[in-house]
């Protein structure tokens, strides 16, 4: 039973053989009219839930859009009109009277239109857009996602509890948005890049399992994965490691999924992030695409095939497209330069008098046991393309992948990656720092409160780049769904970790004093995870950018092109706030 049908007694997608031969009410929006004989028209009235035609008057003057009531007798339509396609299709309404609620001009795009509209357009009339069947969709599966989270946590013993929004900079990576108190001039909030330290402090605090369905804000480059402001599903849970976190985000993944969308999504196979790296060139692999990288050093340590003499030698086969033209092969290679690669060897696989050969810029050079490697490392048909980097492993790798992607978005196996088949990955065992900055200072991959690997803790000063952390990601067709760790819950080691990021003690101090005196009152081990739920939903929902599962998204330049914020405020209130804006003409340019 529902209690807002207000105006209407049913909904316009709800007419079905229970309402014939009643006289029913429904509202909404005008979607289609078309004309049928001399004095009537065909009216498809559309709701949240649907449409529903209905036979009304010609003289009747009303436009697409305007808002009506209309209220008449519930048939079936002669069976000739039936429309099977919708669920309303067999129905329609005679005998109406219209209320015209409210009217409406004509509308900048058409609701209707199966053609690619200018998102830019859509974006400046979010309110119409949104009225479109596709967001209609997308905002309701929105709900019905989110809503089925809830409910997995809270049936794991999850508690939902609010964390700040005007809070002090969280350490994930990315630029803060600041907000200037007026009271505190010259100070500043920082809006959270993610609830990160507070849900660690609820775990000092004894909450034991924590979620919340989080808005995380965040000043970076915008793309189809990324918004400025963003929401996850934020969990942590106390006495728990990496292990007891998989198993809670996987079940909870795998509820979802045969609850939205009827699919099994079975156990979630794990692999290292090294192997990972060495296996796909990236640490988010799109396991449908089924394209793996080789390494074949063992097989060419006595090559005289300089190309092939670097410190690894890493191969991938390509089946099927040894015909492709120079410049897409030439584009490989730049590819290859501009990751810092020396370069990248092609070769043809074809059938010449010799049996299985190679065609390829070093065909003069290679030598019977090269070409035996080649065929034994990889087995290749006549037709194939092979793809050699020989540099260093991870490096080689990664140009492959790069390579891979591009042939992927330019000409390769489109059409045969499904987007109903859903592969997810957990990474495991990533390393604790990314790279060390020109200052000698490490950069850390997670987050500072990820709890190195024990087994590395020694190597911290020594080689920090060799040290593993306890992070873990989960991987969907090749997106990050989302990222979790176990934490550092002991004041030594997150005090080293700080020093081992370039921060002294008095810098750790002034920036997590308060974490570290928390460490001192019994922090009890923990560990959690965030998950993008925008992200995930975008999948689901199989649209490309999270944009289209945002109700008012920011454009890739990161403006609101409905609201047009950002926007300047008046001199009074900048200066209430203590600040003065310095390059006012530039600022005024969007
Ligand atoms: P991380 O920074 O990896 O981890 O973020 C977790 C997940 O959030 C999503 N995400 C985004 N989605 C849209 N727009 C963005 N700008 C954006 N940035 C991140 C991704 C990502 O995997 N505090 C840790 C989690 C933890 O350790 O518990 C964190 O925020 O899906």
């Amino acid at each position: 039973m529902t209690i807002a049908y207000g105006l209407r007694d049913r909904y316009c997608g709800e007419v079905d053989e229970t309402c014939v031969g009643m006289n029913i009410s429904v509202c909404g929006w005008v979607s289609r009219i078309r004309d049928h004989g001399e004095h009537l028209v065909f009216l498809d009235l559309r709701d949240h839930t649907g449409q529903i035609q209905c036979v009304v008057d010609k003289n009747i003057n009303i436009r697409s859009e305007y808002v009506l009531k209309i209220s008449g007798f519930v048939s079936y339509r002669p069976e000739e009109n039936y429309n099977d396609k919708i669920p309303t299709g067999r129905f329609e309404l005679k005998d109406c009277e219209i209320e015209i609620l409210n009217t409406a001009e004509a509308l900048p795009f058409s609701l209707n239109s199966k053609a690619n509209i200018d998102e830019a357009l859509r974006l400046k009339y979010r309110f119409l857009d949104i009225r479109s069947e596709r967001m209609q969709y997308n905002l309701r599966l929105r709900h019905n996602v989110i809503q089925a989270i809830r409910e997995s946590m809270s049936s794991l013993d999850f508690l939902e509890v609010d964390t700040p929004l005007l809070w002090m900079p969280t350490p994930e990576g990315a630029r803060e948005f600041l907000v200037p108190s007026r009271l505190q001039k010259g100070h500043f909030y920082s809006l959270p890049q993610s609830p990160q330290i507070a849900k660690q402090l609820l775990m000092v605090g004894g909450m034991d399992r924590y979620f919340q369905i989080a808005k995380c804000l965040r000043d970076e480059d915008l793309r189809a994965d990324r918004q400025f402001e963003f929401t996850q599903l934020d969990l942590e849970a106390s006495f728990v490691g990496q292990d007891q976190i998989i198993e809670i985000v996987s079940k909870v993944i795998s509820d979802l999924f045969l609850k939205i969308l009827s699919v099994s999504v079975g156990p979630i196979e794990s692999i290292s992030w090294i192997q990972a790296m060495l296996t796909y060139g990236t640490d988010k692999p799109d396991l449908r695409i089924p394209i793996t990288i080789t390494d074949l050093t063992a097989l060419f340590t006595s090559t005289k095939v300089n190309a092939l003499r670097g410190s690894s030698v890493q191969a991938m086969l390509l089946k099927n497209v040894a015909s492709l033209g120079r410049a897409k092969l030439d584009e490989f290679v730049a590819i290859a330069k501009r990751l810092g690669g020396k370069g990248l060897l092609w070769l043809r696989v074809v059938n010449d008098e010799q049996g299985l050969n190679f065609d390829s810029p070093v065909s003069k050079f290679l030598e019977d046991d090269d070409r035996q490697a080649f065929l034994k490392g990889l087995d290749p048909n006549e037709g194939d393309l092979i793809l050699v980097v020989s540099d260093e492993p991870l490096l080689a790798c990664q140009i492959l992948h790069a390579v891979k992607t591009y042939a992927i978005s330019e000409f390769l196996i489109k059409e045969e990656v499904s987007k109903t088949d859903y592969r997810f990955l957990w990474v495991t065992d990533f390393p604790m720092f990314e790279s060390v900055d020109e200052n000698g200072n490490a950069v850390a991959a997670h987050h500072p409160f990820t709890m190195p690997n024990e087994d590395d803790l020694q190597l911290m000063d020594s080689n920090p780049l060799k040290v593993r952390s306890s992070a873990y990601d989960l991987v969907l067709n090749g997106w990050e769904l989302g990222s979790g760790s176990v934490r550092i819950h002991k004041r030594e080691i997150q005090e080293k970790v700080f020093n081992a990021l370039g921060l002294t003690d008095q810098e750790a101090e002034s920036k997590f004093g308060f974490m570290l005196n928390a460490f001192r009152y019994g922090a009890p081990p923990h560990a959690g995870f965030g998950l993008g739920i925008d992200r995930l939903i975008a999948i689901v929902a199989n649209e490309s950018s999270i944009r289209e599962v945002i109700a008012f998204p920011k454009s890739q330049s990161g403006i609101d092109l409905m609201t047009m914020s950002p926007t300047m405020v008046d001199d009074r209130t900048v200066k209430e706030l203590g600040l003065s804006v310095l390059d006012k003409d530039k600022s005024e340019t969007k």
